[in-house]
């Protein structure tokens, strides 16, 4: 489509009054393909001109050279709508998706550009719930998308790794603590313990002190404290990483919250400096009521610091780091606050990158009696949902393709794809009742269904014995054929417009659209009983497709199986 435009821009441009970016920007993609493949608005040359923007279209419509790209160019009310040249479309498209395989769909705008990326970050000493999977999965693709733009990507994995809930850990271990349960299943174990830690700290108010008491120990330095932080951080980070695994997602640093503690009274000396803070019934504050947002606490009135003071720290270390382009905080809406307080001390002590922090919220999952809540025991673990989705695929293939080969690995990346497309397709902002029937729900719009449209182009490749020495892709132009096309065609603009507004849900929804699309062109139209030219430009249409969805599905972190 690139290209298209370019001619759409240098055909307008003289006729014109607006710059060619401008016109560039102005552009739209009419909501069907009766409109065309570019529309061009008239309103803002009707502002300018005093004019009619009908007429304004009209006008134009007349006055345009003749281009080879277009078959049409027609005026319709106040828009100037741009008809592709089915042939030349079909045949740069698949060209160059051929050509370029994995790389179809990468750009350079991000080139020489650092994005940092934190997300995931689950607390340590507690369950990776699905909460976490959310975070995961979009800042995962996020990365992803930001990299096929050409960006230096760095994601952060900023665990959870301090707080005072070591505190109320390390109380409880010490009443209740069981060693040997410990070593055998050690973050359900730690879960119970930070259970039954908040059900008897109901009936004893005294544990809550003896726990802030535990973790100003560990903020001190205290060799017992630390011991068992320590052991209780090796110990979850191991599970973790046994998830990022099976997720195949990975991080460029695990530098989480701990990491900041030598640099913390540095961090607060800067903002003192600044005469930024003031003392609030003991705490140390930053006022923010000129922004409209309750004061940023940095030390509590015992000393401790908390996750705000922690998170300033990073988001300095971070810009002297990396000198980031841009830095992207993928975390749940329940912490808008936090952000817009954060980024407010940021832009308070005269940073001119805290314009580049940006908020990426997600809504929560819900389960049916309300929010999940680790405190309460309600959590759903991801580990249980990743294994139950894979044994559910496995089922599926036994019962279906009982001579599968490896088995084992289709059902991981079908069950586990399911997952995280399940959480994917939903616009990043809504709220998500957690239903194990949907999660394992393999129909409709589903990872499965564009992991099946794509091994069943596989399938047809391998039967075409002979692959085309030459095609002529500028035969595909029947309606099937061309709606396909089409589509391959946006799939650079969609990685754009994904990453622009941090919605992979875009990138979920094109997948499924464009599997959809190749379903109707397989029913409707043959391939292998095709006649030879006919065949030949299929073959390479359908490979295209296939590519794309491989593309397509990396995005957003999922794996395409070549049988299923
Ligand atoms: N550990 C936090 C939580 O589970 C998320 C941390 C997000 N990142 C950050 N820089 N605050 O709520």
């Amino acid at each position: 489509m690139q290209i298209f435009r370019k001619e759409v821009v240098g055909l307008l441009k003289d006729l014109i009054e607006m710059d060619e970016h401008e016109l560039a920007m102005d552009l739209e993609t009419p909501p069907n393909p009766e409109m065309g493949d570019f529309a061009f608005p008239c309103f803002k040359l009707a502002k300018k001109r005093r004019q009619n923007p009908a007429a304004i279209a009209a006008d134009l419509a007349v006055k345009l050279p003749g281009s080879d790209y277009f078959e049409r160019i027609e005026a319709k009310g106040p828009y100037l709508n741009f008809f592709c040249n089915r042939r030349l479309l079909a045949k740069t498209t698949v060209e160059s998706i051929l050509a370029q395989g994995k790389a179809y769909g990468q750009q350079e705008v991000g080139k020489g550009q650092t994005i940092v990326i934190d997300f995931s970050a689950p607390n340590i000493a507690k369950p990776f719930g699905v909460g976490h999977l959310r975070s995961t999965v979009i800042g995962n693709s996020l990365y992803r998308l930001y990299e096929a733009l050409g960006y230096n990507c760095v994601g952060i994995n900023h665990l959870g790794d301090w707080g005072t809930q070591f505190g109320k850990l390390i109380v409880a271990y010490l009443r209740w603590g069981d060693e040997q349960k410990l070593e055998k299943e050690p973050i359900t174990y730690l879960y119970e313990l930070y259970v039954r830690f908040h059900r008897e700290a109901e009936k004893d108010p005294q544990l809550e002190d003896e726990a802030r008491a535990w973790f100003k120990k560990l903020e001190d330095g205290d060799a017992q404290a630390k011991a068992l932080w320590q052991r209780f951080r090796d110990l979850s980070l191991a599970e973790f990483k046994r998830i990022y695994k099976l997720l195949e997602v990975e991080f460029d640093s695990y530098q989480g919250e701990s990491f900041y503690n030598e640099m913390l009274d540095e961090a607060i000396k800067l903002i003192e400096e600044k005469g930024l803070t003031s003392i609030s019934e003991g705490a140390l504050i930053v006022d923010l009521s000129e922004e409209n947002l309750p004061p940023c606490l940095l030390r509590k009135q015992d000393g401790a610091t908390l996750y705000a003071t922690r998170d300033l720290c990073a988001a300095i270390y971070r810009q002297r780091q990396y000198n980031f382009a841009k830095m992207l905080y993928v975390v749940g809406a329940d912490q808008s606050l936090h952000f817009q307080q954060l980024f407010a001390v940021l832009r308070k002590m005269g940073y001119q990158w805290a314009e580049d922090c940006v908020h990426v919220p997600f809504g929560l999952i819900y389960y049916k009696e309300g929010k999940m809540s680790t405190r309460r025991g309600t959590l759903v673990f991801l580990e249980d949902v990743l294994t139950k989705a894979t044994e559910l695929a496995k089922e599926i293939i036994r019962e279906k393709n009982p001579g599968l080969k490896n088995k084992e690995d289709v059902a991981r990346q079908v069950g586990i794809g399911a997952v995280i497309f399940g959480d994917l397709i939903n616009d990043r902002i809504k709220n998500i009742e957690f239903d194990w029937d949907k999660v394992l729900d393999f129909t409709g719009e589903t990872a499965p269904y564009v992991q099946y449209a794509h091994a069943r182009i596989c399938s047809i490749l391998r039967k075409a014995d002979s692959w085309p020495a030459s095609y002529d892709a500028t035969l595909l132009t029947n309606e099937e054929e061309q709606h396909v096309i089409r589509l391959l065609a946006r799939f650079s603009d969609v990685i754009i417009r994904a990453a622009q507004t941090y919605k992979p849900s875009l990138v979920a929804r094109y997948v499924v659209d464009l599997a959809a699309a190749f379903n109707s062109f397989y029913h409707r139209c043959p391939v292998l009983q095709a006649e030879e030219a006919s065949r030949n430009a299929r073959l390479a249409l359908i490979d295209a497709v296939r590519q794309v969805l491989v593309n397509g599905l990396y995005l957003l972190g999922i794996n395409a199986p070549e049988e299923m």
